[in-house]
């Protein structure tokens, strides 16, 4: 198993970066490509392990798909119906995305087809999903009544239904949806709190219809969905790693061209609050989501607390927001971040064992994690739990730590964020492998 050596970094730091495509949005890309009738094109298409999974699947599925480039892609689409049962398990690596927004479409299709996924996704619930799928007429088959990885799904002849989601989610959210496209009638989503709506912006720009009621979402069944072709603003959740370098290397670092949808930018606003200065301008986005350009400036950085409604627009953020926690004055609290337990990996048990390592004082009472700070930390060999974010997080804590620290088990990066280590490369930030 690889793993790099990170030492402090001593000089300053400062660059204009761009980022590839955000990963949520290529997943979609991808599907509503696939789904839409006509030839849709992408560019800046996150070239990720993950995305190359959805990408293979729908291939399986029949769809004619070519790579132009790693970041370019053309699909030519037949419509909602025109997939056709693969002639092999579908497997989904590491990517829950990809495999519950697949389960709501597959819902919809008159063919059995089977999901499979490496061991961490394996081992993520997937009733969550399947649960509704079934309401609504699906047939599924897998461990623990299709809860667990690998699920066989029959699909076709669904009805409508009328959800309400315990948790936000827009994995689950978007499941359903997907799903409703193939139903008869309207089917509707109540969320407690607004997760990433990618799903319901990208179903309008395709040419569907959506009925947003505050938490409530519907869609009508027998709609159909015609190509389009964009650029995917860069992924947000993966600059937020050169986010946290700007702030606690005090870094100018202009980013460029990132998604800009208030259910993503939940950091930035803990940020504001910690007392760092958002300077931001909306960059020119043709597609479904909106872009901006920004800097940031930090002085003194003040402990910060996240409520559970604040969580869905700022969940894949919380490992490094955890490591920003470890430099500000006070102490921090994130509350009850139930969710965190069923991501790619345990993320509070990983980010707070391994935190602590290093020095951090950090603890969990329940899924609620304190953080006092500041602190110095100190170098460590660390582990990723095989989780790309809690890798990506702790190279991050190895910029700011005394001496130097190892973070084992790195390739799981390649999940999400293939170019991290080119990018820091290229902040002249240097790291060892081995
Ligand atoms: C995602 C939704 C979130 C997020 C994941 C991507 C999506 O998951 O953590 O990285 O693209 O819909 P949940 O819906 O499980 O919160």
């Amino acid at each position: 198993m690889s793993q790099v050596k990170i030492k402090k970094v001593k000089h300053a730091v400062s660059g204009t970066l761009l980022f590839p495509g955000d990963k949520s949005l290529s997943h979609r890309a991808i599907i509503f490509g696939s789904l839409a009738e006509g030839a849709s094109s992408f560019t800046n298409l996150l070239s990720a392990e993950d995305c190359i999974c959805t990408r293979e699947a729908f291939k399986n599925l029949g769809v004619k798909i070519c790579s132009v480039s790693p970041s370019e892609i053309q699909i030519v689409g037949r419509g909602l119906h025109a997939l056709k049962a693969p002639k092999k398990e579908i497997n989904l690596g590491n990517s829950g995305t990809a495999m519950r927004l697949l389960l709501g479409i597959l819902a919809g299709c008159p063919f059995r087809a089977t999901l499979t996924g490496d061991p961490s996704l394996s081992s993520r619930p997937m009733r969550r999903v399947t649960d509704y799928l079934s309401q609504m007429g699906a047939v599924f088959e897998g461990r623990d009544n299709a809860n667990f990885a690998p699920i066989t799904v029959r699909g076709g002849d669904l009805k409508a239904i009328d959800a309400k989601l315990p948790v936000p989610s827009a994995q689950v959210k978007s499941a359903i949806l997907l799903a409703s496209l193939y139903a008869n009638g309207t089917t509707s989503v109540t969320e407690p709190v607004l997760s990433r709506d990618h799903t319901e912006n990208f179903i309008e720009y395709f040419g569907g219809r959506v009925r947003r009621q505050g938490l409530k979402v519907s869609v009508e069944g027998g709609q159909s969905l015609k190509a389009r072709s964009f650029e995917i603003p860069g992924d947000i959740s993966s600059a937020a790693f050169f986010i946290a370098i700007s702030v606690l290397l005090r870094a100018k670092i202009h980013f460029r061209h990132l998604l800009w949808n208030p259910t993503r930018t939940g950091i930035l606003e803990v940020l504001k609050r910690m007392g760092v200065s958002v300077h931001a301008e909306s960059s020119d986005s043709k597609g479904p989501e909106p872009a901006a350009d920004f800097y940031l400036e930090t002085r003194d950085l003040r402990a910060f607390e996240i409520r559970k409604e604040e969580l869905p627009s700022l969940i894949d953020e919380i490992p490094i927001l955890a490591v920003l926690a470890t430099q500000a004055e006070g102490t921090s609290i994130i509350h009850e971040a139930d969710e965190l337990r069923v991501k790619e990996t345990d993320r509070i048990h990983s980010i707070v064992t391994q935190l602590a390592a290093m020095g951090a004082k950090i603890k969990a009472e329940g899924n609620t994690i304190t953080i006092e700070g500041p602190t110095p930390l100190r170098g460590a060999a660390v582990d990723s739990f095989k989780d790309h974010r809690t890798a990506m997080s702790l190279v991050v804590a190895g910029l700011i730590a005394e001496s130097e620290t190892i973070v084992r088990d790195i390739e799981c990066i390649n999940t999400s964020f293939p170019d991290f280590f080119h990018l820091l490369g290229s902040l002249g930030i240097e790291v060892f492998f081995k």
